[in-house]
Parts: structure tokens; sequence; C-alpha cells
């Protein structure tokens, strides 16, 4: 048995081919976007035989598991596979990885990625100014949302801390603020904000959270009030973490206040725009983000609102020099020398070591397609996710939470907590949809999150249909 290198083309070939025939025999196994099979069931279908002592022929090895893995996977091009922010990846995109992957660039220093260091500077330099960043700006392709976050409020605290005590936090810990740090977000931001804090030594409970408005907007007064009491109280704002696109209800935090308020009060803004900030992309639902060019950093996440393959996340800060906190040199990487004779090194950005080139199908895709591409790509989602809330509030089954957002909507079944809890099972148990499932005042919503653009009205009413008549059937038998 061989096992060829990448850099073997003509075997690669040949194993893709294996890979492909493997997910179209397995993709053909599974009539809905999930399997339908309880978890139990699908546990024991997983291939015997996971770590053999002789191993097997390569491209039969990878077919038979790219079909098990297929018929068992949950398919976000599937119209019906609406539950997450989880979007269909563009064929592009997924190509261009297969050189990211056959090529192994690992961006901590320029001598295992020449091409891809100087490639992701670009890249990020487009985004920066997407975002309306001055040219000074710069930032780094994370994992995700949560790793940006994570990068925007390490920045923050190290800030607060130089700014406030004096200290570089990254050498002399968080001891010397005495829990005097704050973070203020709405009580709608993304969970990664309270986990942050806790990774970041501030503790969750250093994170206040702020009601939202009708709309789901961070109440804009209570922040106001929040800052001048933590003035009061000598307690130190070290940020103000605004949500552009919050994960339910996709609402957009006043930002322009919010950097006023940020301003007067000397806190970093970091602007969460993990789902919102794929409106950037149209002209249309752009403005909707005004005010998120004068955040110190933003989080941004092309494997949302962006048809990338995981991982594309992005951090971007509004000046290189505000990076300075995550500035490491290490001698078996890049040692002053290197960097003087003009060989730079992004490690500095970064809170990892080893970061693979997920900047090159971003670079593709933003280049396949551009600007207007994702934006039709983009307003298509939107369009279908407004006509899905359109019908959702004309159907008597049906109760509406809110109009819906850029690519989501929130609503339920007209019944119980627990008859919608078990409607998004039942359809998940029959293969027949992934829906999405919050807490809205304390009750059990239910939501779609549209990111196929090439899906249908047909493909909506056929899912609105098949949410209706789950419902009516758990409720007769119920009754
Ligand atoms: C608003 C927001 N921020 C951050 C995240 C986390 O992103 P990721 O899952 O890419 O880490 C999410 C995930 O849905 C999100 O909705």
């Amino acid at each position: 048995m061989t096992a060829p290198l990448a850099g073997d083309l003509s075997a690669l070939s040949k194993l893709i081919e294996a890979t492909l025939a493997g997910l179209a025999e397995g993709s053909t196994q599974r009539s809905g976007p999930v399997p339908a099979l309880h978890p139990n069931a699908l546990n024991r279908t997983v291939p015997t035989q996971l770590f053999p002592e002789n191993g097997a022929d390569p491209a039969e090895t990878v077919r038979e598991l790219s079909s098990w893995l297929a018929a068992g996977a949950a398919d976000p091009a599937h119209p019906s596979c609406a539950g997450h922010l989880h979007c269909p990846p563009l064929a592009i995109a997924v190509a261009a990885d297969v050189a990211a992957s056959a090529l192994n660039q690992s961006l901590d220093s320029w001598d295992q990625a020449p091409s891809a260091t100087t490639l992701e500077t670009h890249v990020l330099a487009e985004l920066a100014a997407l975002v309306g960043f001055e040219p000074n700006a710069a930032g780094v392709i994370t994992s995700g949302g949560t790793e940006s976050n994570l990068t925007g409020l390490l920045l923050a605290r190290d800030s607060a801390i130089a700014t406030h005590l004096g200290a570089k936090a990254s050498s002399s810990g968080v001891a010397l603020a005495h829990g005097r740090l704050r973070i203020i977000c709405s009580e709608a931001a993304h969970f990664s904000v309270q986990r942050a804090a806790a990774l970041l030594g501030l503790g969750e409970n250093a994170v206040l959270t702020v009601p939202v408005d009708a709309d789901h907007r961070m109440d804009l007064a209570r922040v106001a009030e929040l800052l001048a009491e933590l003035n009061t109280q000598q307690l130190i704002p070290a940020a103000i973490v605004a949500t552009a696109g919050t994960t339910d209800f996709g609402a957009i935090d006043p930002l322009a206040e919010l950097a006023d308020l940020a301003e007067r009060y000397g806190s970093w803004l970091h602007v969460d725009a993990a789902y919102g900030g794929g409106a950037l992309f149209s002209p249309l639902l752009a403005p909707t983000l005004a005010g998120i060019e004068r955040a110190h950093s933003v989080s941004l996440d092309l494997h949302k609102v962006g048809w990338q393959p995981i991982a594309a996340g992005i951090f971007l800060a509004r000046d290189a020099e505000l990076l300075s906190a995550l500035e490491r040199t290490v001698a078996y990487l890049n040692p002053i020398d290197d960097e003087e004779a003009g060989y730079p090194s992004l490690l500095g950005r970064s809170i990892r070591t080893t970061r693979r080139a997920d900047v090159f199908k971003i670079a593709v895709t933003l280049r396949a397609l551009g600007r207007t591409g994702l934006a039709s790509l983009v307003e298509s989602c939107h369009g279908l996710v407004q006509y899905a809330a359109t019908h959702i509030s004309a159907h008597e089954q049906l109760e509406l939470a809110a109009p819906a957002s850029l690519a989501s909507v929130v609503f339920r079944y007209r019944g119980n907590d627990e008859l919608n809890g078990a409607l998004r099972r039942h359809l998940l148990e029959t293969g027949a949809a992934v829906i999405g499932r919050t807490a809205f005042n304390n009750q059990v919503w239910l939501k779609l999150t549209l990111l196929n653009p090439y899906a249908t009205t047909d493909d909506i009413d056929g899912l609105i249909k098949a949410i209706c008549t789950a419902g009516l059937e758990l409720s007769r038998a119920r009754a």
C-alpha cells in the first residue's frame, strides 16, 4: 500500500475523483437535508476498522468514507436546511481550498507561506476598505467569530490595563486591575463574549448585559447610564461590544451612537459583525451598518454570509498599531534580523501559531464573484427570508416574532413550548428539515436561516408546509 503525498498531482487528482464519487454516492442515500436517523442509530453505522493494524487502498478508503460522511451529513445546500448560520459553500471556494490543503502553507512565518502571507495582507486590506476603515487598518484571518471576538476583547483588555494602570497585561496579567474591568454588551450578544471574558481572566461576571429594545437592539439609554455608573464606581469600561446582526433576530445595535459613547468614556468599541457583516457586500443593505467604521475592531465571518467553507473568520482593527499587544518575536519563526531584512511575519497578528491559508479560498471567491456577485447572493437570501416572513405572518397556524432580518426569521407554531420543541425534533428525525430553535420571552421559538441563494419561493413554500403539517400531526397526536 502506498500513500502518495499531495505534491504527486496525478495521485491527488485520482483521489479527489474518488472523493467526489463517494460524495455523489452518499448524497443519493439521503432524501432530505439530514439523515432520517436518531443519533443512536447513526452511531451504529460508523464504519468498522477505523484504525486497523494494516491500512487499505487509499482511493477505496476515501471513496467509502466520503460516501458514509455525505449520507449522514447535514447538507447546508438543501433548501430545507435552515437551522443555523451554516452556509452552503461555493464550489469555487471549495476548489480553492484544495489548493490551500495541498500546498499546506502555514502563516506563522514567511518561510512557510511566502505568497499566502502577502496575499492575506492584501485581502484583508480589501475587506478593511469594505468596512470603511482607513488604509492603516490591519487584521488576521481567524477560525471564526468566536476567535475574532476573543482577539478583539484581548486587545481591549490590554489597552485598558495599559491606559488606566500603565501596565502590560501580557506580562503582568490582570491582577493589577483588581477586578475593575468591565465589558458591556446587549443581552442578545453572542455567548462568545462571556467565554472570552472568562478566558481573558476577567470572569464572565465582568460582562454587563444591557436589555434590548422592541427591535432587539441594545438599549442605548441604559448603556449611557451604565457607563456613568461605572465611572462613579471607578470601574473601567474596557470594551463595549456592539452586535451587527444578532444570532437570532439579526438586529443591529446603534453603532454610531455606541461609538460616541465609547469615545466619551475611553472605551474600546468592538463590533461583532460575524453575521451582519455580510450586508456590507450589498449597496442596498450596507447602510444598515453605518458607524461600523468607527469601531476599534470588527469581527466578520465569511463562513456565515460569505459562502465559504469553514473556517473563514476575519478580525480587523482600524489601525495596525492597535494589534501591538499581540506582537511576538520568536527565535525559530521571526527573528528580528529577518524582519529587518524585509521578511515579514504574520505571527504577531494572531493568537494562533500554525495557521492554514484560509485566505486563498476567500481571495479566489472575491475575485471570481466581485462585489456585485456577492451582493446578488446576499440580496437573494434577504429576498427569500422576507418572502418566508410574509407567508408565516399570513399563516393561521404560525406566529411571527419580528420582521425578517438579513437572512433569518423567528416564529413559532401556535401551541405550547413542548409542541414547538417536538416539532423541530420531528423534522430532524424524519430527515425532512433542519430548522432553528431559540428562546425568546421565556418561550421556545423556531427560526429559519436561509443561506441558499439559489433556493426558490417554491422551496420556501414546501418548507413552511412541512412545518405546518408536522405541527398539525403532533398536536393531533397530543390531543
Ligand atoms: C453574532 C455572532 N457572533 C459570533 C459567532 C460565533 O462565530 P463562530 O461560530 O464562527 O465562532 C456567531 C455564531 O453564530 C454569531 O452569530
